[in-house]
């Protein structure tokens, strides 16, 4: 079912890099459809499945379904997507609380709830994102809900610690791995101008606990563990979403 990238002629409704799933597209337009109203300050999280919530109420404000919709950015992707979908945005730095985040997930549990953020590297500026929100809703497919959490908890470093926090996250039972960049020349930088490691800690029975032990490590900017966080997740299916609150 996954097709690498971007089936749409117009960049905006394709969403952005990544990869197409007809259920993320699916669960990401119906959170826009159901959620957003007039007066809201939204957060627009990043990645292929928000992507398509920032195109449909791009839609909605287009065809006058939506008239009052400000948008708070979680990356420059979706900074760049808000723009195209002509979203009025608001800087971080403007405002202090927002109605409701729409964010996509790595991986979700339903028993925590907890997800598991960062592949594209803006957890850090997500996190506070998610946090400034009366609710948090998470969009994503079926494929990413899994018990426990096992993907390789994105970790952003300040570059000169990445070794020293990588002996410390061994030390915390992970296995570091630093993100390269997709052509292997270098190592990715995020937009703080951080590095990430990719910290495989296999399934995580608790989550809390290794949540507690890499917000306690120097040099760590922030992890990819949100936890307690999630209002509700869009869950697309084969056919259908799934709300699950
Ligand atoms: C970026 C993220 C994304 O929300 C996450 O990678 C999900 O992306 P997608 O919707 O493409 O699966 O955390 O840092």
């Amino acid at each position: 079912e996954h097709i690498e990238v971007v089936p749409s002629p117009n960049r905006i409704k394709s969403g952005a890099e990544g990869v197409f799933d007809e259920r993320r597209r699916r669960a990401g337009e119906r959170a826009a459809q159901e959620l957003i109203e007039d007066g809201m300050d939204v957060g627009l999280g990043t990645g292929s499945t928000t992507a398509w919530t920032v195109a449909e109420i791009g839609r909605l404000l287009r065809e006058g379904e939506l008239e009052d919709v400000r948008g708070v950015a979680t990356s420059l992707q979706s900074h760049e997507l808000a723009k195209e979908a002509a979203i009025p945005l608001v800087t971080l730095d403007a405002v202090t609380e927002l109605d409701i985040t729409v964010d996509g997930a790595d991986q979700y549990s339903e028993n925590e709830p907890t997800v598991i953020k960062g592949g594209g590297g803006a957890h850090a500026r997500e996190k506070v994102i998610d946090a400034m929100a009366d609710e948090l809703v998470i969009t994503t497919d079926e494929e990413k809900a899994t018990d426990p959490l096992d993907y390789p908890v994105p970790v952003e470093v300040m570059p000169d610690a990445r070794e020293v926090v990588a002996e410390w996250v061994r030390e915390a039972g992970g296995e570091p791995d630093l993100r390269m960049a997709e052509r292997k020349d270098g190592p990715v930088f995020t937009a703080n101008g951080n590095l990430v490691l990719d910290c495989d800690f296999g399934g995580l029975d608790d989550a809390a606990g290794t949540a507690q032990e890499l917000d306690a490590i120097p040099g760590v900017l922030d992890h990819g563990i949100f936890l307690d966080m999630v209002d509700a997740v869009y869950l697309g299916t084969g056919d259908d979403v799934d709300t699950i609150t």
